[in-house]
């Protein structure tokens, strides 16, 4: 019986640990981010792993993505380029830049 328990708490902290991960990839779904980025290969824009990664151990990673994602802009992994986030909304900026920065970190 207490085996049973233990099980359920074990699925409730696996859940539970990941389910910011899977917030900040929907909100990443809702505001069509996904049509130009995956995980792990190029669509038009990088691969958000391969950006996380970039940015590990840059001290303002976190505001300095806030901005970009904001802004849109090219020049840093090529020429194309990704258009201001005008409908996305201060706090899921943060939400999104805190979410692609903790992927390289898992
Ligand atoms: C129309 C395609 C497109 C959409 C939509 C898009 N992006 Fe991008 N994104 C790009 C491109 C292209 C780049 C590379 C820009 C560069 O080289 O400076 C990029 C770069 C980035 C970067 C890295 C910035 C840097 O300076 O290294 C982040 C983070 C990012 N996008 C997040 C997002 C998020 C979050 C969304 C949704 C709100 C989003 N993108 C929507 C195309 C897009």
């Amino acid at each position: 019986m207490k085996s049973k328990y233990f099980l359920v708490l074990a699925a409730c902290l696996i859940l539970g640990s990941n389910a910011y991960a899977e917030g900040g990839y929907q909100l990443a779904q809702k505001h069509m981010c996904t049509a130009c980025h995956s995980l792990d290969r190029k669509i038009i824009g990088p691969p958000w792993m391969s950006i996380s990664t970039m940015y590990q151990s840059r001290p303002d990673a976190e505001a300095y993505l806030t901005g970009k994602i904001r802004s849109g802009g090219t020049g840093t992994w090529g020429t194309a380029q990704m258009p201001p986030s005008n409908n996305v909304g201060e706090a899921d900026l943060k939400v999104l830049a805190k979410y692609i920065l903790g992927l390289a970190k898992q």
